[in-house]
């Protein structure tokens, strides 16, 4: 059987994602419950690869493995060879004779397509210049737990067209909701991803009125990493559209705030915006723990019947 990977929320169907939600809760529910038992990793290894930097990420998956009874190992560019110039298929080739799964987290896109293209162990995108498909599963995850199904519903996206926006984008189409973003011309989210999502996706220039009725409004620094030396010039930019609480007032009664974190008070937030009660942004990091769990579990044993 083909290897499955994930580096975009598209490489599972629809069916598949609404599936993972699901049990990334009852993964949640049930360590809550009974503490970390179910250790269905046991002698199982995880190779992570960090090409940029992280916290939520390397702190989520490698708890993640030990929780399953299994093994993360974290390796950067600084000391293995590949910052040495080994290529990108001769380290799948290796790691597959090693390791179980790879997370892999990068700037390239193309790279890590290419690393899965050569690996017969499962690849997960922990983020890419183009993607951060784990993050919206532990998003969706946490829009579903505080207000149950989201299909149909509304969710606004303000700022960089990057690639959280390309994630969101992504999710509209698996989960079927409506996304409007908001952003600066010439800050558009990728035309292709744009256009394959259809209608459901529209692009608007004003964050005021972007967000009136929305059930969801979320964000992400304006400079990505990598971009830090456009950050002056992003924040001017940039200027106008800062999310507070103001704007969410515009929005639905029951409005939720997500920001996938790091997040930048006084820039892209106001300085206590992440304090009000419409914010879930700590429940969504924690998200991330059970989500990742759910995923790496699907990759390895497919659907677990409950
Ligand atoms: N949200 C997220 O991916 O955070 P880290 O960069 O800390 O991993
Ligand atoms: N857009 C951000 C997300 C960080 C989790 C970045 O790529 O730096």
């Amino acid at each position: 059987m083909a290897t499955r990977h994930f580096l975009t929320l598209l490489d599972l169907s629809p069916d598949e994602s609404r599936y993972l939600i699901q049990r990334a809760i009852s993964i949640k529910n049930s360590l809550r419950a009974q503490g970390p038992t179910y250790t269905p990793f046991a002698n199982r290894t995880l190779a992570m690869i960090f090409e940029k930097s992280s916290t939520r990420t390397r702190v989520s998956f490698e708890t993640a493995m030990a929780q399953f009874g299994g093994h993360a190992l974290f390796l950067s560019p600084r000391d293995t060879q590949l910052g040495r110039g080994e290529p990108i298929g001769d380290t799948a080739r290796v790691l597959s004779e090693m390791v179980d799964i790879v997370m892999i987290r990068t700037f390239s896109h193309q790279g890590i397509e290419e690393y899965a293209a050569a690996s017969q162990a499962p690849v997960i995108n922990a983020l890419t210049d183009d993607y951060h498909p784990c993050q919206l599963l532990a998003d969706v995850m946490t829009w579903t737990e505080r207000r149950g199904s989201v299909r149909g519903r509304t969710a606004v996206w303000i700022g960089d067209g990057n690639n959280m926006c390309h994630s969101w984008i992504n999710a509209a189409r698996q989960f079927d909701f409506q996304l409007r973003v908001v952003c600066p011309e010439g800050y558009e989210p990728r035309a292709d991803i744009l256009d394959a999502a259809g209608e459901r996706v529209t692009i608007h220039r004003d964050p005021m009125s972007a967000v009136e009725g929305a059930d969801l409004v979320t964000t992400d620094v304006w400079a990505s990493m990598g971009q830090e030396e456009e950050q002056a010039s992003r924040e001017a930019d940039f200027a106008g559209f800062q999310v507070s609480e103001s704007m969410l007032d515009r929005a639905a009664e029951d409005v939720l705030f997500l920001h996938c974190l790091p997040a930048h008070r006084g820039e892209e937030i106001s300085e206590t915006l992440l304090d009000d009660p419409r914010a879930a942004v700590w429940q969504e990091a924690g998200n991330r723990l059970h989500a990742q769990k759910a995923l790496i579990e699907f990759l390895l044993l497919g659907r677990v019947a409950e």
